[in-house]
């Protein structure tokens, strides 16, 4: 039988990396990450083929990344913040440990593999990445940057063969989501969400593309709005 590509899935126990995890895994061997051993662990068990990656990827260290690698999703992420008159360092660098520089380490450590079958790195962005708000300065920075290091990576690895996808979601029912919402004191509406599925069909629209193509940047949103 055919092996399995493989791909390492971060920010897989929940919202839209379990989504993401859960439609690759009908085709590849997935790692799961997240820093939660026993919700790690439950996503594994309902793949057909899986194993975890359990990191605190802000703290580090990393787990070994596998020998073979096709795919590489980081959707790990925070949000935190609210003015700039408001947010202390402690939460900038918080955020950012997480949204950036959690994302460059894994990266680095992977690009090797990611060449040899090349591969494909998807960043899970946000709207946030294009546009920022009032209250909403630590994050979408961190997105941002996030974007910059995207759009970097591509040119440099673009005569290596791996691609990079950038999706730019707007808001999706999640976990995030739902604190967010309730910051706002708003109701919590799956109406006006994406659903981390929608977001994973995208995903499974990069990885699927032929291999001459690369989907630089894809921009999802919700079809309609409050
Ligand atoms: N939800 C939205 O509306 C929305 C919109 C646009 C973009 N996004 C982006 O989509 C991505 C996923 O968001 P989500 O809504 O699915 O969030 P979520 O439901 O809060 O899930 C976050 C995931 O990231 C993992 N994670 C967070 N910090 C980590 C760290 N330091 N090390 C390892 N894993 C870490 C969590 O692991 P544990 O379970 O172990 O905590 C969890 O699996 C994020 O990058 C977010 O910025 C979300």
């Amino acid at each position: 039988m055919e092996q399995r590509r493989v791909a390492l899935v971060t920010g897989g126990s929940r919202g839209i990396g379990r989504a993401i995890a859960a439609d690759l895994g009908r085709t590849h061997h997935v790692l799961v990450g997240g820093r939660d051993a026993g919700g790690v662990q439950a996503v594994v068990d309902g793949l057909p083929s899986a194993e975890p990656f359990v990191a605190d990827l802000a703290a580090g260290p990393l787990p070994p990344v596998p020998e073979r690698l096709d795919v590489l999703v980081h959707s790990a992420g925070v949000e935190d913040g609210t003015t700039v008159a408001g947010t202390d360092r402690a939460t900038w660098e918080r955020v950012f440990a997480a949204n950036l520089f959690a994302v460059a380490d894994l990266t680095r450590a992977a690009l090797p593999a990611l060449r040899a079958a090349g591969g494909l790195v998807v960043l899970v962005n946000s709207g946030a990445g294009f546009t920022a708000s009032a209250g909403g300065a630590v994050y979408a920075a961190s997105k941002f940057a996030l974007r910059a290091f995207g759009d970097a990576l591509r040119e440099e690895e673009r005569g290596a063969g791996v691609r990079v996808t950038a999706v730019h979601p707007g808001r999706t029912d999640s976990d995030m989501q739902r604190a967010k919402v309730a910051r706002e004191g708003a109701e919590y509406d799956l109406r006006y969400l994406l659903a981390p599925e929608d977001v994973a069909a995208v995903v499974r629209t990069a990885v699927d593309l032929p291999a001459g193509a690369s989907l630089d940047t894809a921009s999802v949103r919700p079809a309609r709005v409050r």
